[in-house]
């Protein structure tokens, strides 16, 4: 497992390497209703530790370009951001190099973080879980770092794909693979799609090793929450519907298959 994860956090580099454009695959980013979902649930669980203990100190893993990083300090938390890409690391340094709620840590294993040896109010992963192949322990880790009464936030990860009903898969894949096609990526997608339906993954192809659960069997939400259950006093799993292409967003907005999902833990025992 060990060598898995390090192969996986030196893909995450290279994938999101200098002048990467976080928003194109992302449809939390994209499409504003998902965006202002995951950063009002976000922003509701820090103005609640604010409100009862005057501040909020976060642990943000994988910020990406601080998209969310933005959310926490507008709803007045202290953030300390890891980014396992150097190129990320690098631009949210100079990002919030004048900005003291922020400190952010390059995180060259993915795993130095729990070497840290600090607490803080609350750890959040958005669109994080899927890349880390043991993610139930890291969770477990994690939340070893979160104070007592503290909370775990994380949200935009694939549910789990064998429990999926056959209606979340359809239209999960079918819209997945239409975007695919409007990028002009036919021929590779095609070849990959088959690779990977007939259960074959490649231990060296950036493309199988970066979108690690996606590419595989999704997150176990289930196993996730009831990992978090027994260190949380209230665990809240929510799904919805999410997909690249805008149209196809709106489309089946109504119908909400839970293609995603995300999980507020709060109350960490002590
Ligand atoms: C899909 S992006 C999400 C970025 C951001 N959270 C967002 O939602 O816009 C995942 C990010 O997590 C980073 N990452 C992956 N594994 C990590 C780890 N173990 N520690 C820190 N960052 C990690 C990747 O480099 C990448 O920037």
């Amino acid at each position: 497992m060990a060598l898995e994860r390090s192969k996986v956090v030196a893909s995450q580099d290279t994938a999101h390497g200098v002048g990467h454009d976080y928003v194109k695959g992302s449809p939390h980013l994209r499409h504003d209703r998902l965006r202002h979902m995951v950063e009002d649930r976000l922003a509701q669980l820090v103005r609640a530790t604010i409100e009862r203990d005057g501040s909020c100190h976060v642990l943000e893993i994988g910020a990406g370009h601080g998209t969310f990083t933005d959310a926490l300090i507008a709803a007045g938390a202290r953030v300390t951001v890891t980014e396992a890409s150097a190129a990320s690391a690098e631009l949210l340094t100079s990002r919030y190099a004048d900005v003291d709620a922020v400190e952010v840590y390059y995180d060259t294993s993915g795993e130095s973080v729990f070497d840290l040896d600090r607490t803080f109010d609350a750890v959040s992963c958005i669109a994080l879980m899927h890349h880390i192949p043991d993610y139930v322990s890291f969770a477990r880790r994690l939340a070893t770092m979160i104070r007592p009464h503290g909370w775990f936030y994380c949200a935009q990860d694939p549910t789990y794909y064998p429990r999926r009903s056959w209606l979340t898969r359809i239209l999960d894949r079918g819209t997945y693979f239409v975007w695919r096609l409007a990028q002009g990526e036919v021929r590779r997608g095609l070849a990959t799609r088959w690779r990977r339906l007939r259960g074959e993954w490649s231990e060296t192809e950036e493309s199988d090793l970066v979108e690690y659960h996606v590419v595989r069997d999704g997150v176990d939400e289930l196993a996730l929450a009831g990992a978090l259950e027994e260190l949380f006093d209230d665990v809240d799993l929510f799904t919805y519907w999410s997909t690249q292409s805008p149209v196809l967003q709106r489309l089946f907005q109504r119908l909400d298959p839970p293609s995603e999902f995300g999980i507020a833990a709060t109350g960490r025992r002590g």
